[in-house]
């Protein structure tokens, strides 16, 4: 069984940079982003909730700055300092690295192997750096300090209470910045932008405002979230396609589907 929405489905399942929305919350955090990282700050935090599209700016943000200046990109945390810092002096020589003891060994290698005087800092963009145990967090901030290195912490922020309120976040980060969940607006543009990007101009107008707002309150803006909905929804016309075709053929989504997609996705309960 495949038919075209096959396809459409798929486009809720896509991670290239090449899917990109300019979307209004992401061109702000964008412009800012971009702007710590080329100010003279050393360390800059990011946050936002899980879903939100942290990670899919900093890979657009990589991919745009990397032949522009000196950047590494972490999508994956780190543990302990030595696997940090022998990953770090592998993307800074693209070789691999020899025994390293500590942050303070690491620093005289490369200042050895570079000329500091002329360099700018590398700014290094973490993912996921919720899960850096503090002693980690506390050696890449002494890293900073030596102005050889700017720092960018990506964090999920789930609680007021949570990792944000921790001691060095709130009295050592130079910068902050918050990455909010999308607005009704921005879901429009965002289903409205992936339609296009994927040639789907038959169903850019599927969804009818009430049902955009229907969307919105099931999934409170957050992409990570409208995308399984979508998928869903999707594969329930995928599957009436094969099967009873005349359920799918309106000129509006049907919120029938959109609410089973949902209990699916258990964003409601049956
Ligand atoms: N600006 C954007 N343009 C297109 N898709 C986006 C954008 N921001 C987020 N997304 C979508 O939302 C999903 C979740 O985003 P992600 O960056 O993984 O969130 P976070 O890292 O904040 O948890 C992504 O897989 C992507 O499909
Ligand atoms: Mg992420």
């Amino acid at each position: 069984m495949s038919n075209r929405f096959t396809e459409i489905k798929q486009i809720f399942a896509e991670e290239s940079v090449f899917d990109y929305v300019n979307l209004d919350k992401s061109t702000l955090t964008y412009e800012k982003l971009v702007q710590c990282i080329q100010k003279p700050l050393k360390l800059i935090l990011f946050y936002g909730k899980p879903g939100t599209g942290k990670t899919f700016l900093l890979r657009k943000i990589y991919h745009d700055l990397e032949k522009k200046q000196p950047l590494i990109f972490f999508p994956q945390p780190f543990f302990d300092e030595i696997q940090f810092l022998a990953s770090l002096y592998e993307e800074i020589f693209n070789e691999k690295a020899p025994q390293i003891n500590g942050y303070e060994h690491f620093l005289r290698l490369y200042k050895e192997r570079t000329n500091t005087h002329e360099k700018v800092a590398i700014s290094v963009l973490l993912d996921e750096a919720q899960l850096y145990p503090n002693e980690l967090i506390e050696k890449i901030r002494l890293m900073a300090d030596t102005r050889l290195f700017k720092f960018l912490f990506t964090i999920h922020k789930t609680e007021k209470e949570d990792v944000l309120a921790k001691e060095y976040f709130t009295t050592r980060i130079w910068e902050s910045i918050e990455l909010p969940n999308s607005s009704v607006a921005e879901l429009q543009i965002y289903l409205e932008k992936k339609f296009l990007f994927h040639n789907r101009f038959e169903i850019l107008t599927l969804f009818k405002p009430s049902q955009i707002r229907y969307l919105f309150e099931l999934t409170k803006g957050n992409l990570r979230t409208v995308n399984k909905l979508l998928y869903k929804f999707f594969e329930i016309y995928e599957y009436y396609e094969a099967n009873k075709p005349s359920l799918v053929g309106g000129k509006y989504a049907n919120t029938k589907y959109i609410q089973m997609a949902a209990i699916d996705a258990g964003l409601i309960h049956a």
